[in-house]
Parts: structure tokens; sequence; C-alpha cells
């Protein structure tokens, strides 16, 4: 009766894997999505917009300066997002690092050309940790540092990794919003059912976002 009990048990859990898999794979692609339709196809279409309005502002100089100015950050955003998505794209290659140095190259990589700077700060030493786990940790990390530049105009984002005996936390922290508008922002992240949450879930990890020196500070803890 037993052994035919634990066999329903195991395909039920084995349904529910497949089912969580699929709706992960579902946000990845939608979230891509956004970001292709909003960061892109839109700004692609102002910058046509504004390639007219050159066109037409030849005898102009102001205008010609303040579209090219406009063009010019445009583009930096259009740069970035294909970055991202190109690098969401990618798989992690985290078979052969230490999960640290995985992410000190993702910080490396993040970092914007003289727009963002990406600190990385590592204490404690590191405890041994399944590769499937070191991959949610690692895009996990990705989408909130991605998020800063995104979302707070940060200058300067700070990933640290503190390993204790039984629990490493990753702390990723920007120095972009105001004040006043950074509960509406957690507020927001809390209530949506994104990848961040998803991953971390799937891994039994803890999510929590709130406010920093300057900007956001987000939380992961996991029990190893
Ligand atoms: N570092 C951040 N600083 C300020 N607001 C943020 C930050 N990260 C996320 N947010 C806010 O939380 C919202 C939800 O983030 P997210 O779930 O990653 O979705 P998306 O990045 O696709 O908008 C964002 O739209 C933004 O308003
Ligand atoms: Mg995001």
């Amino acid at each position: 009766m037993f052994s035919h009990l634990r066999i329903i048990t195991k395909q039920k859990y084995e349904t529910e894997i497949a089912t969580r898999t699929a709706e992960v794979c579902e946000q990845i692609a939608r979230e891509m999505g956004a970001e292709i339709h909003d960061e892109l196809i839109q700004k692609l279409t102002i910058f046509s917009l504004h390639l007219d309005r050159l066109d037409r502002a030849t005898n102009h100089p102001a205008e010609i300066e303040s579209l090219l100015l406009k063009m010019r950050s445009d583009f930096q955003g259009m740069v970035s997002s294909v970055r991202s998505i190109s690098r969401k794209l990618m798989p992690v290659n985290i078979m052969n690092d230490s999960f640290q140095v995985s992410i000190k190259l993702l910080c490396k990589n993040l970092e914007q050309d003289g727009q963002g700077q990406v600190h990385f700060e590592n204490s404690g030493d590191e405890t041994e940790t399944t590769t499937q786990i070191k991959k949610h940790l690692y895009r996990v990390v990705q989408e909130l540092i991605h998020n800063a530049f995104k979302h707070s105009a940060a200058w300067h984002v700070w990933v640290r990794l503190i390993w204790k005996k039984e629990e490493l936390t990753i702390e990723v922290e920007d120095d972009g919003s105001a004040f006043s508008m950074l509960q509406e922002q957690i507020a927001r992240l809390e209530s949506k059912h994104n990848t961040l949450k998803m991953r971390t879930q799937a891994i039994n990890a803890h999510l929590s976002f709130r406010q920093g020196e300057k900007g956001l500070l987000a939380t992961v803890k996991y029990k190893i």
C-alpha cells in the first residue's frame, strides 16, 4: 500500500516540477518579449521619428543639438537592452568556476560603459552547492542588477556575497531611486509574479526588498 502511495506522490511531484518549469520558461519569454517591445521597438520607432525631425531642422542648430542628445541617450538604452536580452539567452556557464568567480565576472560584464559601475564584494568561505542552485542564484543576481540600471537610474550597484556556515546571503543594492518613490516600487516588486520570485521559490530561497542607503536593497537568503 505504501509503495503504491509513494508512486502517486512521485508522479504528482514530477508533474508539479514540470508545471513549474513550464511556467518559468513562459515567464522568461514574456519578460524578454516585453523588453523587446518596450525598450527596442518603441525606442526604434521614436528614433526614426527623430531622424525625420533632424532632416527638417537643418537651419536650427539648437534643435539639432537637443535632438542629438535625446537620440544618443535612447541609443544607449537600446544597446543595453540588446545586451541584456542576449545575456538572458546565453547559457550560464558555471560548471568550471566557483560561484563567487562567476558572480564577479557577471558584475564585470554588466557594467555600463561610462554610465554605471558594479562593485563586487565577497566575505566568508564559499560552501559547495549544486550547479542547479548556482544557476538560479546567478540569474536572480543578473535580473537584480539589470533592474537597478533599468528602473532606478543608478550609477553604482553593489553586489555582496556573505557566506556563513549554514547560510548564503546575497545583497544587491543600488544608489538610484528617489526615496519618496521607493515604497511604491517595493510594493510593485513584491506583488509581481516575476522570474525573481519563481526562481527563489524553486530553490527555497528567501527574497526581500527594502530601502538601502540611497536606493533599493534586495536580499536573497539561501540555507545551504
Ligand atoms: N532597483 C530598482 N529600483 C527601483 N524600482 C525598481 C527596481 N527594480 C524593480 N523596480 C520596480 O519594480 C517593478 C517590477 O520589476 P520586475 O518584476 O523586474 O519587472 P520589469 O523589470 O519587467 O518591469 C519595475 O517595473 C520597477 O517599477
Ligand atoms: Mg526586471
